[in-house]
């Protein structure tokens, strides 16, 4: 359903905020519950849309699924693996990590291609590679893909560019693998980390996630309950809040060392933070400073998700900034809504430049995917006046209830159907 969020800016954010789990982490985590053919619990689990339609995918496959607040059970005793339609796997990126499970647990998946944000091509060649490395044969058609596999083979995967998904995805084929499996060329994003911590609480033994070379050993798997990480982006978008409005705000559950960059973005923008019982504050000055030079990277490096967020930032820094994305070549769609709010940016490929100017003014904007969206809600609160940011349901697919947990640290927004 399209809602919007109608924001009225100018009011710097203070006081407390609990940090959700992460969207990136629930949804493989949630995916690898096809691996064991019993019940599985996940707590943390946000309340968000992409879980949602994850979920829907997983009953469709014959799981029984129950949620109980931020608790899910799954129980996968019945499942099959049964074709997934592209009308299905297009509602999300994430369906295409469906297919490390699917094929390691029953030997065939068919499914149609995953979609998600348009910010570049997003392919799955990667995915597809590291099946057949494994044995896989894979039969590709328009839109879809077949793959079948006898018996998986552990030994080497070799990954030819650090994905964060076809790592997960060389992760959970390695889980129902025979023999062990080395993993080369791994993504180490903290997410990675969290399913191999899963992975290994259902009896697996996973050694290096979070370096470029990971070991798997399958063992006989056993029923499980584990707790997602807290949620990184959610933590940077609110210290983008807090940044942006020149406010001062603690966040629960923020977890800094999965944070490193992010961190040292607001440090080099003038702000001030501390870690402290259990999650970290920020303190922002008056006026931000510019950011020279911003590039995205692969962790441990700047997230490309928090991108957008950050251009929002600077748009009121003082001085010049630049950012240059590095993993997406079409990320910058929020710079023509943030000009129209009184930004001065300008972007060619890759590259963006971002003149801070003294305000920005609230104006109809449109989100174009889902961390463009929480930019511009960003955008809204540090700017004066009104903002409406139209395609609000982009932003519901990674955060849950953003407009209360904004309204408790003293923004004024809220969240309306659209017409
Ligand atoms: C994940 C995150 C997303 C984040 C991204 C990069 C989830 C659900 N999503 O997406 O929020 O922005 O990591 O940190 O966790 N590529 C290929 N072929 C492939 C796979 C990827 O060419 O088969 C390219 C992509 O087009 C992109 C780059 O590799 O340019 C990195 O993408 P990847 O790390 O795979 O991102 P996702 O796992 O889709």
């Amino acid at each position: 359903m399209a809602v919007r969020y109608v924001v009225e800016g100018g009011k710097p954010l203070h006081g407390e905020a609990q940090v959700s789990g992460s969207k990136n982490a629930a949804l493989p985590i949630l995916c690898a519950t096809l691996l064991y053919p019993g019940e599985t619990i996940i707590d943390r689990v946000p309340q968000i849309t992409d879980v949602e339609q994850i979920l829907l995918l997983l009953q469709d496959l014959g799981c029984q699924v129950r949620r109980e607040g931020e608790r899910i059970f799954v129980d996968a005793t019945h499942a099959q693996s049964r074709p997934l339609p592209r009308e299905k796997t297009s509602a999300l990126r994430a369906s295409v990590l469906l297919l490390g499970p699917l094929l390691g647990r029953f030997g065939e998946v068919d499914m149609g291609l995953p979609g998600g944000c348009a910010i570049g091509r997003r392919p799955i060649d990667y995915h597809v590679d590291v099946a057949r490395q494994m044995g896989a044969e894979v039969q590709r058609k328009d839109g879809s893909v077949g793959l079948r596999v006898s018996s998986l083979m552990g030994g080497q995967v070799v990954l030819p560019e650090v994905s964060v998904g076809a790592t997960e995805n060389a992760l959970l084929l390695a889980a129902a693998a025979q023999g062990p499996t080395w993993i080369y060329g791994a993504a180490r994003e903290p997410e990675i980390y969290d399913l191999a911590g899963f992975l290994q609480q259902m009896g697996i033994s996973v050694c290096g996630a979070g370096s470029d070379r990971i070991l798997v050993c399958p063992k006989a798997m056993t029923a499980t309950q584990y707790a997602v990480m807290p949620d990184r982006i959610e933590a940077g978008t609110l210290l983008a809040a807090a940044a942006g409005t020149h406010g001062k705000i603690f966040l629960h559950d923020a977890d800094w060392r999965t944070m490193g960059r992010i961190l040292s973005f607001f440090g080099r923008c003038g702000c001030r933070m501390g870690v402290e019982k259990g999650g970290l504050w920020l303190k922002a000055p008056k006026r931000l400073r510019a950011c020279p030079l911003l590039l995205t990277k692969t962790y441990p490096g700047f997230p490309t998700d928090m991108q957008p967020l950050s251009a929002a930032v600077l748009t009121t820094a003082k001085g010049t900034s630049m950012i240059m994305e590095q993993i997406f070549e079409n990320r910058f769609l929020h710079l023509k809504s943030l000009n129209a709010m009184g930004g001065r940016t300008a972007c060619s490929g890759r590259v963006a430049v971002i003149d801070g100017v003294r305000c920005l003014q609230g104006c109809v904007v449109k989100a174009t995917d889902l961390r463009a969206g929480a930019a511009l809600v960003v955008a809204g609160l540090m700017a004066q006046g009104e903002t409406v940011v139209e395609n609000g349901q982009y932003i519901q697919r990674g955060y849950g209830a953003l407009e209360q947990k904004i309204e408790r640290l003293g923004g004024r927004i809220r969240l309306e159907e659209g017409r």
